[in-house]
């Protein structure tokens, strides 16, 4: 597959499966959290290879803190060991890492490596690379509310003038274009709590491939039905 004008600029992917792929390997869970760190690194590569602009991850969301300590302690254990070795890399690559979502919560050497892997690849100018950690849809949202609510108690806003840019200007992804495509694996039909007000006219595409065998190949087969799909925005 080659560059080509109808490529998506932005595209995003709730990464999961992680779980269900152990389980069909008879393996720990969190071997399957590994295996999907690795699938990771091949689509980041491939995304810079195809002159994607934005890649969208979704890697922790605000309610995987339901899940047990030792699963979500291992998550972490594997974004560290994965940012540590990957960042040289990325970097030389010319990606640009941002994070989506609140992490100044998550466990300490997480947080260190994100922060890192951010300041390192700040002025990069390739595949921007957003990370979705410890991200939700609503959260995101709120958050945006409560700081423009701020600038009107203060007297720097009108209400009557707000418009839909000063909220999309207000979430984590503020001065980035919507997902053109957003891409969910392992049969899972539903968004849980992703970009949901990004994604107000993205393309949606569903495969059952779990997370850590989404390859190349199946990648490239996403971005074909992109291209194939006729967008109106409501037009005709
Ligand atoms: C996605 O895989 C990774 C995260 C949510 C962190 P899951 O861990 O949700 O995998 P399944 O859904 O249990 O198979
Ligand atoms: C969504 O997957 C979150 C991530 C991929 C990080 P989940 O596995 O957490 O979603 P639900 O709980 O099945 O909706
Ligand atoms: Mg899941």
């Amino acid at each position: 597959m080659s560059e080509s004008l109808t490529m998506p600029a932005h595209v995003a992917v709730i990464m999961d499966g992680n779980g269900r792929w152990a389980k069909k390997h008879g393996v720990p869970r969190l071997s399957g959290h590994k295996a999907g760190m690795e699938a990771l690194k091949k689509i980041v590569r491939r995304s810079g290879e195809l002159g994607i602009d934005y890649l969208t991850v979704y890697a922790f969301s605000t309610e995987n803190w339901k899940r047990s300590e030792e699963e979500v302690g291992g998550i972490f254990r594997i974004l560290v060991y994965y940012m540590e070795r990957e960042i040289r890399e990325l970097h030389q690559e010319n990606v640009k890492v941002n994070i989506l979502g609140d992490y100044s919560i998550i466990p300490e050497a997480a947080r260190k490596a994100v922060a890192d892997a951010v300041e390192k690849t700040k002025n990069n100018t390739g595949l921007q690379f957003n990370i979705a950690l410890n991200y939700g849809g609503r959260d995101e949202i709120l958050r945006a509310v409560k700081k423009i609510a701020g600038e009107v108690r203060d007297g720097k806003r009108d209400p009557e003038d707000l418009k839909e840019e000063d909220i999309s200007a207000a979430l984590y992804t503020g001065g980035m274009p919507d997902p053109d495509l957003i891409i969910r694996t392992s049969g899972e039909l539903r968004l849980s709590n992703f970009l949901i007000w990004q994604c107000a006219y993205s393309e949606f595409y569903f495969t059952d491939t779990l997370w850590p065998d989404f390859d190349e190949k199946a990648y490239e087969e996403a971005l074909q039905a992109f291209t194939h799909r006729k967008r109106n925005f409501g037009g005709r």
